[in-house]
C-alpha cells in the first residue's frame, strides 16, 4: 500500500525542505509525486537542464525512505517555449489560441511540442531512469482537450482516410446525399461543430483517444529507451470524464489511475464506488487513486469540508474497491498561483492542518494493513459493459433531455452495489471475461456485429446477459440499421423493438413480483421466438405502450438473455436484478444495515478481507462475520458495532 501526496518543492525555498519531508515520515507517507508542472524549473532556457534541486529534493525524500513518482511536466510549458513557437499553443473550439499562464494550453498533436515533450521527459528518464526510489512515472496531467487548428484537422482527415480508405466509403456511410454532406475531397472534412453529422461526431470523439496515443507514446518512449523496466508509467485519469476512450488509451500505459475529487455536498457512497470500478476495469487491475482532496477542494460554489472522518472512509472504500495507493493533492499550498486556497495536509504557513491527524492516522492504519491487501484485489462475477461510442452517440442524440448515458449505467449498477456484490465496470469492446457469470450491457446503441457475436457466445457458454433499452440500433459509424433493435442480438433475445417512446412521465410495469414504474424510456417490443418468455407488460395508460412485453427474458444455449424495454425506476430495478442475480448464481455474501458496505478483496492464497464501511451517522450492528479486525488486532464474531464513518479491515476466517 503506497500512502503519499503531491510534493511541489519548486514552490519553497531548498531550507524549508528537511522540515516537509519530516511532516511527511509524521504522516506516515511512503510516496511523493514530484516534478509535474515543474518545466520552467528544469528547463529554464531552452535546451538547458537544471536537475540539481530536483536530486536534492529526491535525495531528501530518498533518506526517509519515501518513494518518488515522477510527473512529466507537459501540462505546463515554459513561456519561452510558447512565446518562440506560438505554434505549438492549442486554438479552442471558438478559434481562440491558448494564453500562457494556465494549464494544458498545448496543442497535443504538434510535431514540435511532441518533440519538447519527448526531450524533457527523456532528459529526465536518463537521469532518475535508474534510481532505486523513483518507482514510476506520470506522463502530464488530466489529458483533456483537443486543438480545433488546421493541422490537428489535416490529421483527423488523414486519420479518416486510413479508416474509411475511399471517399465513396466515407459518403456512403454517413449517408453523404444527406445536406449536402458528402465530400469530393478528404480535406473539406471539418473538425465537427455541435449539431453536425453523427457519423462525423463519433470518428471525431474515437480521434481524442488516437490524439493522446500518439501524445504519450512521444514521451513513453524516451522513459522506457532509458529508464528500468521496474519502473511503471500512467497518467492520471479523472474517473467519468468522457473526451477519449480510456480503454484505448491506458492500452500504452503499466497502469490505470485516477484523480477522485467529491467537493459537492453530501456523498453518495455508490457514486464514489462507481468510478473505481471503472478505472481497475481499464486495466482489470488494480489501480491508485493519483490525487484526492484531504479537505476542501477550490472549485466548487461552496468549498466545503468533509466532516472528521469522512476523507478516511471514503479512502478506504477507493482501497475496497481496488486501489492500491492512495495520494492527496497537494502537501501544501503554494503562497501565490491560481490554487492558493485548495485543501492541502500542510498549510501556508508550513504547519499541519487540522486534517492532519486524520490522514496520519489512515496512514497508520494502512501500514498495519499492508501486509495483508498486498497480492489481493476485487475479483468480479458480474460485468458492466461500458461503450464509450454508444455514451457519445446517445449524447449527440439524447432524445430525452435525462438520457444520460453514465447516469443510466450507475442506475443499473446500484442494486448490485447495494447487496455487496463486487462488480467490474469492463471495454464492451473486448469478450466477457472467464469467470463472469452475469453481463449488463446498458443501452448498447451503437453495436459491433463482432461484438454482438461475442455476446451470443458468452450467453450459449452459459452466460447471463441484460440488455436496456437503445440496444443495438446503430451500427459502428453511427448509421441507423436497417433492421429492429436489437439489430444483431435480436435472434439470442427474441424480441424486435417495434418503435421507442421517451416518456414525459413515468409509465406502470406490472409481472410476478415485479411491480414499478417506467421512466424516461419505454420501447414497444414485438416477440419474435415463441420461447420468450414475459415476465412483466406495460400497465394500462400506457399509450402506445399499453400491454406490450416490459421484461422479456429467454434461454440461449447454457445462458439466458434478459431485455428490459425501458428505463425502470429504482423500485423495480432492484427487483429485476435480484432475480436475474439468483438465476445467474450470483449470491449476496454480506448484509448489514442500510448505508453500511461490505466489500471483498481476495487474493491468490484464498486469504479473503473484508473491508466493513460504516457510511452513515449512526452506530451500525454487524453481525455473521468471523475473522481478525486487523486494524484493531482483535478477533471479531457474533453481533458487534460499527461507529459512524467508521472501517473495519477484516481477515476472514
Ligand atoms: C486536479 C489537478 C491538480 C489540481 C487539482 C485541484 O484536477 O490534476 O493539479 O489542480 O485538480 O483540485
Amino acid at each position: 500500500m503506497k500512502f503519499g501526496a503531491a510534493w511541489y518543492p519548486e514552490h519553497w525555498p531548498e531550507v524549508r525542505w528537511p522540515e516537509d519531508v519530516a511532516w511527511m515520515r509524521k504522516a506516515n507517507m511512503n510516496v511523493m509525486r514530484v516534478g509535474e508542472f515543474a518545466w520552467s524549473t528544469m528547463e529554464p532556457r531552452e535546451g538547458k537542464f537544471e536537475f540539481g534541486w530536483l536530486d536534492r529534493a529526491i535525495g531528501l525524500l530518498d533518506k526517509a525512505s519515501i518513494d518518488v513518482v515522477l510527473g512529466t511536466p507537459s501540462a505546463a510549458p515554459p513561456a519561452w517555449l510558447t512565446q518562440k513557437y506560438p505554434e505549438t499553443l492549442n486554438v479552442d473550439e471558438r478559434g481562440r489560441l491558448g494564453v500562457h499562464g494556465n494549464r494544458c494550453h498545448f496543442k497535443p498533436l504538434s510535431r514540435l511540442y511532441l518533440k519538447f515533450c519527448a526531450r524533457i521527459a527523456g532528459e529526465m528518464a536518463k537521469r532518475y531512469g535508474r534510481h532505486k526510489r523513483v518507482i514510476g512515472w506520470q506522463i502530464c496531467n488530466e489529458y483533456g482537450h483537443n486543438s480545433h487548428d488546421e493541422y490537428t484537422r489535416r490529421r483527423f482527415q488523414d486519420w479518416l482516410r486510413l479508416k474509411y480508405r475511399t471517399l465513396n466509403n466515407l459518403n456512403a456511410k454517413w449517408s453523404g446525399a444527406y445536406w449536402s454532406e458528402d465530400y469530393q475531397d478528404w480535406s473539406q472534412i471539418p473538425i465537427p461543430v455541435e449539431g453536425h453529422n453523427p457519423g462525423l461526431r463519433l470518428e471525431w470523439s474515437r480521434f481524442h483517444a488516437f490524439t493522446y496515443r500518439v501524445y504519450q507514446s512521444a514521451q513513453i518512449r524516451e522513459i522506457r529507451r532509458h529508464a528500468d523496466r521496474r519502473q511503471w508509467i500512467t497518467t492520471n485519469l479523472m474517473g467519468w470524464f468522457g473526451l477519449f476512450d480510456h480503454y484505448e488509451v491506458t492500452k500504452d500505459l503499466d497502469l490505470a489511475s485516477w484523480d477522485s475529487y467529491w467537493g459537492k455536498g453530501t456523498p453518495v457512497p455508490v457514486d464514489d464506488a462507481l468510478p473505481h470500478d471503472l478505472t481497475r476495469g481499464f486495466k482489470r487491475r488494480n489501480f491508485w487513486i493519483m490525487e484526492t482532496q484531504p479537505s476542501s477542494v477550490n472549485w466548487n460554489e461552496i468549498n466545503t469540508m468533509h466532516e472528521p472522518g469522512r476523507i478516511r472512509l471514503r479512502n478506504w472504500q477507493a482501497v475496497a474497491h481496488g486501489a492500491d495507493a492512495v495520494l492527496y493533492w497537494q502537501w501544501r499550498n503554494a503562497l501565490g498561483g491560481q490554487e492558493q486556497l485548495h485543501g492541502s495536509v500542510i498549510g501556508a504557513d508550513g504547519k499541519p492542518r487540522p486534517c492532519f491527524d486524520e490522514l496520519a492516522g489512515l496512514g497508520a492504519e494502512f501500514k498495519k494493513a499492508a501486509p495483508y491487501l498486498e497480492g489481493t484485489a476485487p475479483r468480479a462475477q458480474v460485468a458492466f459493459l461500458n461503450s464509450y461510442d454508444s455514451r457519445w452517440a446517445i449524447e449527440f442524440q439524447r432524445h430525452h433531455k435525462d438520457f444520460d448515458y453514465v447516469w443510466h449505467l450507475r442506475e443499473h449498477y446500484a442494486p448490485f452495489f447495494r447487496r455487496n456484490v463486487t462488480v467490474d465496470v469492463v471495454s464492451a469492446l473486448e469478450p466477457v471475461a472467464k469467470g463472469v457469470r452475469l453481463a449488463v450491457a446498458p443501452a448498447l446503441w451503437v453495436l459491433r456485429d463482432d461484438t454482438a457475436a461475442q455476446l451470443a457466445d458468452f450467453v450459449r457458454d452459459g452466460g447471463h446477459l441484460v440488455l436496456t433499452t437503445r440496444t443495438g440500433v446503430k451500427d459502428w459509424e453511427n448509421t441507423m440499421r436497417p433492421t429492429l433493435a436489437p439489430g444483431p442480438l435480436a435472434p439470442i433475445a427474441g424480441i424486435e423493438v417495434e418503435d421507442t417512446y421517451p416518456l414525459l412521465d413515468p409509465v406502470e410495469v406490472k409481472g410476478k413480483g415485479l411491480i414499478g414504474k417506467c421512466k424516461i424510456w419505454g420501447e414497444r417490443v414485438r416477440i419474435r421466438a415463441r420461447d420468450a418468455e414475459v415476465r412483466a407488460t406495460f400497465g394500462p395508460g400506457c399509450g402506445w405502450l399499453e400491454g406490450r412485453p416490459a421484461i422479456v427474458s429467454r434461454r440461449e444455449g447454457k445462458g439466458r438473455v434478459t431485455c428490459l424495454a425501458g428505463w425502470f425506476d429504482e423500485k423495480l430495478l432492484d427487483l429485476v436484478m435480484a432475480e436475474i442475480m439468483k438465476e445467474a448464481g450470483i449470491k449476496q455474501r454480506f448484509a448489514g444495515p442500510k448505508g453500511v458496505e461490505f466489500a471483498v478483496r481476495s487474493g491468490g492464497r484464498g486469504t479473503e478481507i473484508l473491508i466493513i464501511m460504516n457510511h452513515t451517522d449512526k452506530p451500525a450492528p454487524i453481525t455473521g462475520i468471523k475473522g481478525t479486525d486487523v486494524l484493531r488486532n482483535r478477533s471479531v464474531r457474533g453481533r458487534w458495532i460499527l461507529q459512524p464513518r467508521d472501517v473495519a479491515v477484516v481477515r476472514l476466517k
